[in-house]
């Protein structure tokens, strides 16, 4: 039987549509909620990230600014930005746009964001409360994971949740939600990985499995179980189609980590790439800045 295909989309819809109302409350006590994003260089992938993530800070009444800064930047001009962001009352949330110019150090850019303004949770100290299970700020993709599992009817809570892939922004940090003790986690967790012998014989033990490995297509129909629910995080650019709505224009051909058409013969539930995670990790950005932007006017109320 076909899978239920898990719309993102329309996930996304209804948490922007709770946020809006979050968004209106603040305004009323002064506070507009707002997000600087910085991008360093015209990586094509990254223009339209941060495209994506102003368009939804617009629908849902944030305030945002992208600061664009050229390929050549230094290092020191970027950290002095960041700092410059880190003193704006105005700000609620700062993000880098990743990755990064080879001769910049990413690791020394994030961790000069002020852990109360990263609303990307990438900062050490995010990094270590989220282990500790006292979260400061989710990190976006794997929230939106979450969220969606939630949302689309397949809680974690007692399934065998199998990772693929160990980076740092989706397969570590969703190991380390998922395996809390509380209520929207409490799962068993396994993370295979390219160090990983026996691979398909692990993923098949999955009740749900979370494709993160940045391969396009990698998950085939004989490494998931019969009825298993998959998350594909992934997103690859394998090439470019003609448009739909204009087949005189090209659009990038997207393709997931895993191989759509058959996986979703097998499975019980599955995400589409794109619509799948995609909206999803975007929403879960706006979240962060809601929530810091509602941090901000509890301040001013003490
Ligand atoms: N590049 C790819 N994913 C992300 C993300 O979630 N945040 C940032 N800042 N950069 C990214």
């Amino acid at each position: 039987m076909a899978a239920k295909v898990i719309s993102g989309t329309e996930i996304a819809k209804e948490i922007r549509g709770e946020l809006k109302e979050r968004v209106s409350k603040l305004k009323e006590q002064g506070v507009t909620p707002g997000l600087v994003m910085i991008r360093v260089g015209e990586d094509p992938a990254s223009v339209s990230y941060v495209s994506g993530k102003e368009k939804a800070a617009e629908e849902i009444g944030v305030w945002s600014q992208t600061i664009v800064l050229p390929e050549s930047a230094s290092e020191e001009e970027l950290l002095a930005k960041v700092e410059e962001m880190n003193r704006a009352e105005h700000v609620d949330g700062i993000l880098v746009q990743l990755p990064l110019p080879k001769h910049i150090n990413a690791d020394k850019v994030l961790t000069l964001i002020d852990p109360a303004k990263d609303v990307d949770g990438f900062h050490p100290i995010n990094v270590g409360k989220m282990l500790i299970g006292d979260p400061y700020f989710m990190p976006c993709t794997p929230h939106g994971a979450v969220e969606l599992m939630i949302r689309s009817g397949n809680p974690p809570e007692g399934k065998h949740v199998v990772i693929c892939g160990r980076s740092n922004i989706v397969g570590k940090p969703l190991m380390a939600m998922l395996v809390q003790k509380n209520k929207r986690a409490n799962a068993t967790v396994t993370v295979v990985h390219t160090g990983t012998k026996n691979m398909a014989e692990i993923t098949r033990q999955a009740d749900i499995l979370v494709a993160a490995m940045g391969s396009p297509e990698v998950i085939k129909a004989d490494m998931v179980k019969e009825g298993a629910v998959v998350i594909d995080v992934g997103v690859n650019r394998v090439g470019w189609k003609p448009s739909k709505k204009d087949p005189n224009k090209q659009v990038p051909d997207l393709r997931g980590d895993v191989e759509f058409e058959t996986v979703k013969e097998k499975a019980s539930a599955i995400t589409p790439v794109p619509g799948g995670v995609g909206p999803m990790t975007i929403t879960m950005l706006m979240v962060n800045t809601v929530v810091a932007a509602e941090r901000r006017a509890e301040r001013m109320r003490k």
